[in-house]
């Protein structure tokens, strides 16, 4: 297994390029079932996870082509093959996605159920009960989602009122709500801009969709959808990890390609912790001002302090001058990076939701071990500050979300290189 070697101390300056968005490109990629016509979607990441998803819908019997040189993924053809295995799906729990597409456009799906992975259960409820709602018929078998809809009909419009915010479930079901018929209503629908994106998208195939950005999106169902280009948003959380790599260094960092807005609540924790955010012609660019300080962050749906972003915006408050309350809310067991951070000298005492971060002068470069996505990139921006080496082992699941990590970091002035394993 690969690993990453980091010797701390350097500061970071230049440009980075953000690359399409990974949980916009996911469900962005399922639109491919709606239509037999070609989707093509362009500033896309070349991410373990999408490689999964093409797998996936290729299974399915699209065709699918991903030119990672030119950034571009072709999606083409129809569905012959309705089900996504538990190989798959176990994998990566986004192939949920191809559920409501599926039922939306062939009335038929046999999907794994995810089961959990490390940052909490996730359980899809809100997607089976939404499904539910606009007539699909819904059976759980040796651990397999059985759907359909009845009598080979089309799903049906319907009220659905999310009982959580969850992002995941409205994708789904803005998925499904495209092809259904009659008029569907999400309410309490997540916002995350990755939702805004695909939505975006489906306008461009020919969907009927209101409300898009706010939490409450009115669909009218239509017969077909016809096929589409569409470039994939900057990826909101590769940005934030970067403006705390750079932040952390005491550096400055030019974030090619993304927008302030997409950052939401996370502007103002970073602006309070002592990092300028400034909005420029072909990016934002974060720098550091003068000392950090410690800030107070609760996650929350967007456009609150994203969850992607709390394993990140910790390893910077290790640092902090001054304490930091941090309150993970949307999964139940999002502090795995805290035991690692320990390990490099971090004071931090996690208790239940919330970890208090009493800031350090200096962290201590260890071999340390990731356990999810972003909890290893947390370990890599401690690794950044650190005095001498880190090492983190098992950087798969980095390599899920963030392309090419290493190189990025190296070319803005780190001293930081992968050891294939
Ligand atoms: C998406 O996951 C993202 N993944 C996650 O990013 C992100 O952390 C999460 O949204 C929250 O923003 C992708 O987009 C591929 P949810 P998702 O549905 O859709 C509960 C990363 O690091 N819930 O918004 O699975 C759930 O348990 C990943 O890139 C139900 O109870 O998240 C959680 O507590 C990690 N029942 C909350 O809602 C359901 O049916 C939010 O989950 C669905 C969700």
């Amino acid at each position: 297994m690969d690993r990453i070697r980091i010797r701390g101390g350097r500061r970071l300056e230049g440009r980075i390029a953000i690359g399409g968005a990974k949980n916009a490109a996911l469900p962005l990629m399922a639109t491919g079932l709606l239509t037999h016509e070609a989707v093509v979607l362009t500033n896309a990441p070349a991410l373990s996870d999408i490689a999964t998803m093409g797998g996936l819908l290729a299974q399915h019997g699209l065709r699918v082509e991903h030119d990672t040189a030119s950034r571009r993924i072709s999606l083409d053809g129809a569905a012959t093959d309705f089900e996504a295995p538990y190989d798959l799906v176990r994998k990566m729990r986004a192939s949920v996605l191809v559920l409501g597409p599926l039922l939306a456009r062939y009335g038929q799906a046999r999907v794994s159920l995810p089961g959990g992975c490390a940052i909490g259960t996730r359980p899809v409820d809100l997607h089976l009960k939404g499904l539910e709602q606009m007539g699909a018929v819904i059976e759980l078998d040796a651990g397999y989602i059985n759907a359909r809809v009845p009598d080979g009909g089309r799903l049906k419009g319907a009220r659905i009122l999310f009982t959580q915010v969850a992002a995941g479930a409205t994708e789904n079901l803005l998925m499904a709500a495209t092809l259904a018929e009659g008029t569907t209503e999400l309410v309490n629908a997540a916002r995350e801009p990755e939702i805004s994106d695909l939505a975006h998208c489906l306008l461009s195939m020919g969907a009927r969709i209101e409300g898009i950005g706010t939490d409450r999106l009115v669909i009218e169902g239509v017969d077909s959808l016809h096929g589409t280009a569409h470039p994939i948003l900057p990826d909101r959380i590769e940005a934030g990890t970067f403006a705390c790599a750079g932040a952390i260094t005491g550096g400055e960092l030019l974030l090619e390609g993304m927008r302030l807005d997409l950052f939401g609540a996370c502007t103002r924790s970073l602006r309070e912790a002592g990092v300028e955010l400034l909005e420029e012609a072909d990016g934002v660019r974060a720098r550091r001002l003068n000392g950090l300080h410690g800030v107070d962050v609760m996650t929350e749906p967007f456009p609150g302090f994203a969850t992607d972003m709390q394993a990140q915006f910790m390893a910077l408050m290790a640092v902090a001058e001054g304490a930091s309350m941090i309150t993970e809310t949307i999964f139940e067991n999002r502090f795995m990076h805290v035991p690692e951070l320990t390990r490099m000298g971090a004071r931090i005492n996690a208790h239940g939701s919330s970890a208090i971060v009493r800031g350090v002068g200096k962290l201590s470069g260890a071999p340390v071990m990731a356990t999810d996505l972003r909890a290893s990139v947390s370990l890599i921006i401690a690794g950044l500050a650190a005095e001498g080496e880190t090492v983190v082992n098992r950087v798969y699941h980095l390599d899920r979300g963030y392309e090419r990590v290493e190189q990025k970091l190296a070319a803005a002035g780190a001293d930081i290189e992968r050891i294939a394993g």
